[in-house]
């Protein structure tokens, strides 16, 4: 282990020590409590694609949710976060039935698939906390939920499965939760490694792992501090918009399955066709799919310049074609791209605030948050949260 590394694992062992005593002041001091984390994720290239079966490159970052488990004698489920307020109770039998709006209705949607899928559990008591900015695009919600499956899959002796683990966050996101989302998140929190990007088709949920060169490399992310609930709904009409374009496109793309089947030329020749939106998406979506191989052709080839370059290009078009930029998003991706040594940088996650995400070169680091900072601060009047993170093994157990 390289000393950062090391230095980094005493950080995490040490903030859940401190996260398993919030546990035990809340929940009693009897023995048994596991603990678990689940990393956040930013996605560099594919934007708003998963949901268009196309092609998305994520990577898990070291930070993420934090989980204290202790399974209980009764079929009584008590959640509480140390971020959150609110709290639920409720025997394993009476659960919620909908979403009620609280942030727990993330893990019961989880808990309900897996007893659902996995047969009848007993009672736990949960506590979630971590260092993972929610609601910024970072998929705090995925982490929760991949968390949650896997915290229940070894409280309640099942056998473990990233698969099933991803599936039950997926179903409890969509289904329980009503966020029509892609499986990018649950995907990336899951299988994402250190020293690599995933490579995930979201046509056929194959993926790959692409070396990623965190030596050379540092992705830095930056926060506008705007947040937008996903399930407001913002999100679920960017859903229905491609879907809607896919429908005007059919006819002229008859093999085709999904938006990211539809060829750019093909969107083009049929303009006159399209409501004006629809358009806007599909252009979206078919420059985004072939600027997305284009990125992993780069990487590959250790072009980072002209990977850097596809992610830059990306946001202008989710800017002008897409339209979930805001001028906070806007004015971090300027200043990044005038610091010397960036390569690229664009807003991650769905848009509407939250994040932008920056991949520089490693020794441009230094300097580089106070030159974003103080532009933004000079519009805004207030200083963006600017952060650098590291890859992350996955969603695991934690042995203090
Ligand atoms: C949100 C969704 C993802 C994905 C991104 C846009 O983060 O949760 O599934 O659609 O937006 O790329």
């Amino acid at each position: 282990m390289t000393g950062q590394r090391a230095t980094e694992a005493a950080s995490l062992s040490s903030s859940l020590a401190e996260h398993l005593l919030r546990f035990h002041e809340r929940f009693g001091d009897a023995p048994g409590a596991r603990l678990f984390f689940s990393p956040g994720r930013v996605n560099l290239m594919g934007a708003h694609l998963d949901y268009n079966g196309g092609p998305v490159m994520p990577m898990a970052i070291d930070r993420g949710t934090f989980l204290a488990v202790r399974s209980r004698s009764d079929r009584e489920v008590h959640l509480a976060s140390t971020l959150e307020a609110g709290s639920l109770a409720a025997s394993l039998d009476e659960l919620p039935a909908r979403a009620t709006g609280a942030w727990h209705d993330y893990p019961v949607g989880v808990i309900h698939h897996l007893l659902r899928e996995r047969g009848p559990g007993e009672g736990v008591d949960v506590l979630y906390g971590g260092n993972l900015p929610i609601g910024a695009g970072l998929s705090s919600s995925a982490s929760i939920c991949v968390g949650t499956a896997l915290a229940l899959h070894h409280v309640w002796g099942l056998e473990v499965s990233t698969l099933a683990c991803v599936e039950a966050a997926l179903w409890g996101e969509r289904e329980f939760v009503g966020v029509r989302c892609g499986i990018m998140d649950p995907y990336a929190v899951g299988f994402a490694r250190p020293g690599h990007l995933l490579w995930l088709d979201c046509k056929d949920s194959s993926t790959s792992l692409i070396p990623f060169d965190v030596d050379a490399l540092t992705v830095a992310v930056a926060d506008t501090g705007i947040r937008r609930d996903l399930a407001q709904g913002a999100f679920n009409e960017r859903v229905a918009e491609c879907a809607r374009a896919f429908e005007q496109l059919r006819p002229f793309a008859p093999e085709a399955t999904c938006l990211r089947d539809v060829e750019a030329s093909v969107v083009e020749a049929h303009a006159g066709e399209l409501d004006d939106t629809a358009l806007r998406r599909a252009r979206h979506v078919a420059a985004e799919v072939r600027r997305t191989f284009e990125a992993r052709d780069a990487l590959l080839r250790g072009d980072l310049a002209a990977f850097g370059a596809r992610m830059s290009a990306s946001h202008t078009s989710l800017r002008e074609d897409f339209e979930v930029s805001v001028p906070e998003l806007d004015a971090l991706f300027e200043a990044a791209l005038g610091w010397d040594g960036v390569l690229g940088s664009r807003l991650t996650g769905a848009g509407f605030g939250g994040c932008t995400v920056v991949l520089l070169r490693r020794e441009a680091r230094s300097g580089f948050a106070d030159h974003v900072g103080a532009r933004f601060e000079q519009r805004f009047g207030r200083r963006p949260r600017i952060s650098f993170f590291q890859g992350d093994p996955g969603p695991r157990p934690i042995d203090l």
